[in-house]
């Protein structure tokens, strides 16, 4: 075990020039470079305006009994402040103007700083205002925790349960009712109701907030937007649209209003798609935060960022910390590091608690952060870019930028034999601003930036749209669907003809399009279904193969937003022990499927009855099942919190499957073959061949890749394997990945549709 704390090890902000000066555990904090111009351009708007000196806000944190910073004391959160909190909102003096521009123009762009209430409360002022009488206030978020933590906070403002009044919807999980006039969802779930509605003809208003993050979905719907605006106000302008003949009826009598909101400056891009829309802008209530960049470089960002989370841990007065960190290893690994040294502080220091936060983890596990700080403790949360904008966290006062991310980025193959890879890389200027942003919403914060100023002056200004970098298939499934072709669509940016080209060749081998570019009866079927188009394929693969039970148990697992495995370097034996008796030979789908079962066979009888719900009629008996469950899962090393969200998945998918007339019943027990032949039916495009020196070669595509170390088939000679995915670090790695038999190949569909 380390004997030295980080905090007294070398400091990042140690500059060569410094480096001897003073020895490191005397120096303070700032070694940083100060930028003022940039810690005054976040702070300037510091309460412009004087009577919100002292805005009360009505956090859930509970007041600290020291004074936390040098501004004014944190208020206490107690319920009847809600409405005062409301009032005090920066956004509340402008309402009425607000309501009124909203009123009389079909689109608004309203750009404002976070913070100033812009999600939480245009919503609730269009619904107090009225505009939900003639239908539903739709609130687009790009991600899934911002819907539904958006929601809950909405619901309690206006003092009714969640899913009555305001509610949410996400991917496999609905919260709202008949009842519900406003309603936070994901820009997917959007998109995915224009299947069935191809007016939105339900919603009265839609919001389409974070538009500056530019996802495939925002892009997607602000296009549709724009044309349904023509269809139902009878006004816009763009390209003339191949579907909506015959609704013209409906015109007039539904209008709808569509608000942009966004929070960086790219307001007028906006405006200008939509006819020159007006653009409202609203004051933030940004308290300062003091910027410091590190003096040099880091070649290790994790460890820069443990090091830098002691030195405020130490010297610093009480506040949280959030720190940015790509992606999930990252995030657990420090998460580890920070505990370990957390245990061997002297007395006289601040517990440290460490809250992981990454869209992976389930809702209940998210809400952690939000849960007041106990007393004498430092919350510190380790974060991807998932915290950078939409939502709230108390208490944070310090933030440490590693000023990377993880970026999902599509390589076309011009053979068709494209992926996605995902890779870490610098972020941009806007991230930058919004994450030190993070550290001003309760008062003074600080900022720590482990790159160096030149860095941050070097980085692009903002995302590039992921329209441009994303794989295109099950957006253009769905547009197909909904008889849109991408290339007429009128799209804010149009996307690449490779991108577009690999897109279509992938439906075409599913067997979503005919020869002719045609929406074959297969592939609104596989629309039908709220998968990847992969996952669809196999799930109607397994309809003929009879093996829809165990298609779906896999499915979910992979549609699940966690890892199922849990992983611990220094425990690779102990792990591989414990899992052997469910590895299944022949890779990790059918390794999926038997620890699907284990779990549930842990859970006493079969933990399910025929009807698939859990064992209910004994509550001691289910209590006792369910410890179990739990307990197997720990001993396996298995990560429950991704089973239990893929049982959650799987019964919203037998639901469709029913929807769609298949029996999601019907098994083939422990035959392998069906439940292989399915998945490749859905990875035709994934398969690979072995080559002589042991790696494998794409059958559809030129590249060479090898299986992931992290696969149950790494380092095993199979003649053929298919595989989830392809991961691209140093090399190109396999993920996911399964055995196949070459018999395989002449029974797909894809094979024999490949010459056409
Ligand atoms: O969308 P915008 O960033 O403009 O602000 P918002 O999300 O509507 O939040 C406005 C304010 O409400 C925040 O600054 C917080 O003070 C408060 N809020 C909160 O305390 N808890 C939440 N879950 C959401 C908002
Ligand atoms: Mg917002």
């Amino acid at each position: 075990m380390p004997a030295t704390l980080p905090s007294q090890k070398r400091r990042i902000f140690d500059s060569p020039i410094k480096q001897n000066k003073t020895p490191p555990q005397r120096k303070r904090i700032p070694k940083w470079v100060d930028v003022d111009d940039e810690d005054e351009r976040i702070g300037q708007r510091k309460r412009q305006n004087g009577s919100l000196k002292h805005a009360p806000q009505a956090h859930s944190t509970p007041p600290r009994k020291k004074a936390r910073t040098s501004g004014p004391p944190l208020p206490s959160p107690a319920k009847a402040g809600i409405q005062e909190h409301r009032k005090q909102l920066p956004i509340a003096k402008g309402k009425d103007a607000l309501v009124q521009e909203i009123r009389e123009n079909d689109v608004t762009v309203l750009l404002g700083e976070t913070g100033s209430g812009k999600t939480t409360q245009v919503p609730q002022y269009l619904l107090e205002a009225g505009f939900a009488d003639s239908g539903m206030i739709g609130v687009t978020q790009p991600r899934k925790v911002a819907a539904t933590e958006l929601a809950a906070r909405v619901s309690v403002e206006q003092g009714t349960p969640l899913g009555g009044l305001v509610g949410y919807g996400i991917r496999f999980d609905e919260r709202s009712g008949p009842t519900t006039r406003v309603k936070y969802m994901t820009d997917g779930m959007l998109t995915r109701e224009l299947l069935g509605d191809p007016l939105l003809s339900k919603y009265a208003v839609i919001i389409v907030d974070e538009a500056h993050e530019r996802t495939l979905r925002t892009d997607l719907l602000l296009a549709n937007l724009k044309r349904i605006l023509r269809e139902r106000n009878g006004k816009g302008n763009g390209k003339p649209q191949v579907n909506g003949k015959g609704k013209e009826r409906e015109k007039e009598r539904n209008p709808l209003k569509v608000v942009i909101m966004s929070a960086t400056l790219d307001a007028e891009k906006f405006s200008q798609f939509f006819s020159n829309a007006k653009i409202i802008y609203v004051k933030g209530r940004q308290h300062p935060v003091k910027i410091f960049h590190a003096a040099q470089g880091q070649t290790d960002y994790v460890d820069a960022a443990l090091r830098t989370f002691f030195q405020i841990h130490v010297d610093q007065p009480p506040g949280d910390v959030l720190i940015f960190l790509p992606g999930q290893e990252d995030i657990e690994s420090l998460e580890k590091a920070i505990q370990l040294f957390a245990h061997q502080l002297p007395t006289g220091h601040d517990e440290v608690l460490t809250v992981p936060m990454y869209a992976a983890l389930s809702g209940a596990q998210l809400h952690r952060t939000f849960a007041p700080t106990p007393r004498k403790t430092r919350k510190c949360i380790l974060a991807t870019n998932i915290a950078e904008t939409s939502i709230t966290i108390p208490g944070v006062r310090y933030v440490i930028d590693t000023g990377k991310v993880k970026e999902k980025r599509y390589l076309a193959g011009s053979t068709g034999g494209g992926f996605d890879t995902l890779l870490t890389r610098d972020i941009n200027k806007s991230n930058a601003m919004q994450r030190a942003g993070r550290a001003g919403r309760e008062g003074p914060g600080f900022c720590y930036r482990l790159y160096t100023e030149d860095a941050f002056l070097g980085m692009a200004a903002s995302t590039e749209p992921e329209i441009l970098r994303c794989s295109l298939a099950q957006a253009m499934l769905q547009l197909l669907c909904i008889g849109q072709d991408i290339q007429e669509l009128d799209l804010m940016d149009m996307p690449d003809v490779d991108a577009i080209s690999s897109a279509l060749r992938t439906l075409f081998l599913l067997g979503a399009l005919d020869s002719h570019r045609e929406l074959t009866d297969l592939g609104r079927a596989m629309a039908a279904l709220p998968l990847e188009p992969t996952h669809a394929r196999a799930v109607l693969a397994s309809k003929d193969l009879a093996c829809t039970a165990e298609v779906l148990d896999i499915v979910s697992v992979l549609s699940a937003n966690g890892a199922l495995f849990l992983d611990a370097t220094d425990k690779r034996a102990e792990i591989a022990e414990a899992r052997r008796k469910f590895v299944h030979r022949a890779g990790d789908h059918l390794t999926i499927l038997n620890t699907v079962r284990a779990y549930r066979a842990a859970g006493g009888a079969d933990g399910e009855n025929a009807n698939g719900h859990v064992n209910g009629h004994d509550g001691e008996e289910e209590k006792v099942g369910r410890s179990a469950r739990k307990e197997w899962a720990r001993a396996h090393f298995v990560n429950e919190r991704t089973l239990r969200e893929a049982s959650s998945i799987r019964d919203q998918l037998r639901l469709s499957c029913t929807r769609a007339g298949i029996d999601w019943r019907a098994s083939c027990g422990e035959q392998e073959d069906p439940v292989l032949l399915s998945l490749a039916h859905g990875l035709a495009q994934n398969m690979a061949l072995i080559t002589p020196d042991g790696s494998f070669k794409q059958i559809m595509g030129q590249s060479v890749v090898k299986i992931h170390p992290s696969s149950s088939m790494a380092d095993k000679k199979v003649p053929a394997i298919i595989y989830d995915e392809l991961v691209y670090t140093n090399q190109i790695y396999a993920r996911g990945v399964s055995s196949i038999q070459k018999s395989f190949f002449s029974s797909l569909g894809a094979f024999n549709r490949r010459e056409a």
